[in-house]
């Protein structure tokens, strides 16, 4: 394959969700490299985030309002764009499957960023089982039978390392860091290093990526902004706080067991136990990571991480539609 054109018309789905608003964020900073921005989001949205579009509208960014769910409105939508970009969050993921049929018939679009930024749902034999990658893992299958025309880049992020440094008030056995309280529930045995990408790298490194030609139809970037362990963590916490914090853990076993509780009862974060137990698991590590084949943009470092969070309480677990 010759190298893939470089995205100028982007159309974003889900810009005002969890990671939505850190991508349109970067997207904005980046508004040089780009002919046009837009978002594509519904009536609904635009009337009760009314706000935050208007900022967005005085950025220069471009606000298409639609059904996700009608053909009629998106095929209308993409006739002006050459890039889909999506951030749709979990309970919509298979929305992207028309999408994707919508986007590979359209003449103009050539690009298609799935809704990833996260943990690797092909990272090894048990990935296929586990229960959070399989709405994921069914967009990956239909862009493998179905899709031939358009470039498709998923990228791999890891968990967000602001929600996993938050405070988990809704379940704090997974994991916490409780800054008022200076106390924290560690998991596994606190040793165990995880990958993290920051939000506002996220949208850095899709940026990134966006500009970096493709040489192959379908691209895998396994991104992050660094590797820490809960005692890094921890101790980057102590220091930047000026003194020690109470601390348990909630070891890989006890970690397991909550999982499966949390699945038998269906609670709606059963997903936050289940990633939590792979990242602590070392479900994120790489013997390589391919933030250079985009450039190695600057990002961000455990000690800012860190100090963001002692100056505004980050909630551990955030979703745009709860
Ligand atoms: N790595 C991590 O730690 C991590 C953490 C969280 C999420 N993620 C991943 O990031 C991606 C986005 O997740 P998110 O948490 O940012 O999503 P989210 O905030 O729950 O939702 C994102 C957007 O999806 C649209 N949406 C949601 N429900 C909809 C519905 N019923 N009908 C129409 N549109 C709907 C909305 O778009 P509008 O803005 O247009 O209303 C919403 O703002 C997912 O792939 C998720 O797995 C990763």
């Amino acid at each position: 394959m010759s190298d893939s054109p470089i995205p100028k018309k982007v159309l974003l789905f889900g810009a005002t969700g969890v990671i939505g608003k850190d991508i349109v964020k970067a997207l904005v900073d980046a508004k040089a490299d780009f002919e046009k921005i837009a978002i594509f989001t519904s009536p609904g949205t635009a009337e009760s985030k009314k706000e935050k579009l208007d900022a967005l509208k005085a950025e220069g960014v471009q606000v298409v309002l639609g059904d996700v769910n009608s053909e009629e409105d998106v095929k209308k939508a993409f006739a002006d764009y050459d890039t889909v970009i999506s951030a749709l969050g979990r309970n919509v993921i298979l929305t992207q499957i028309p999408l994707l049929d919508i986007a590979e018939a359209a003449p103009s679009i050539h690009t298609f960023y799935p809704s990833e930024y996260g943990t690797d749902i092909e990272y090894g034999p048990e990935s296929p089982n586990e229960p959070p990658h399989q709405l994921k893992l069914k967009v990956r299958k239909h862009i493998r039978e179905n899709i031939k025309k358009l470039n498709i880049t998923y990228l791999v992020t890891g968990p967000y390392s602001d929600l996993y440094i938050g405070k988990l008030a809704i379940a704090p056995q997974a994991g916490t860091f409780d800054v008022k309280e200076k106390n924290a529930v560690l998991c596994g045995t606190g040793d165990d290093p995880v990958s993290f990408t920051t939000m506002g790298d996220v949208g850095k490194l899709l940026v990134a990526a966006l500009k970096t030609p493709q040489t192959e139809p379908v691209r895998t970037l396994k991104v992050n902004s660094f590797t820490a362990t809960p005692h890094e963590i921890l101790s980057e916490f102590e220091k930047q706080t000026g003194s020690k914090w109470d601390v348990s853990y909630t070891s890989l076993e006890d970690l397991k067991k909550a999982e499966k509780k949390a699945w038998e009862e269906k609670s709606p974060i059963a997903t936050v136990f289940t990633l939590r137990r792979i990242w602590t698991e070392g479900g994120t590590l790489y013997e390589t990571r391919d933030n250079g084949k985009i450039g190695d943009p600057p990002l961000e470092t455990l000690e800012e991480q860190v100090k963001k969070a002692v100056e505004t309480e980050i909630p551990g677990f955030q979703s745009g539609r709860l």
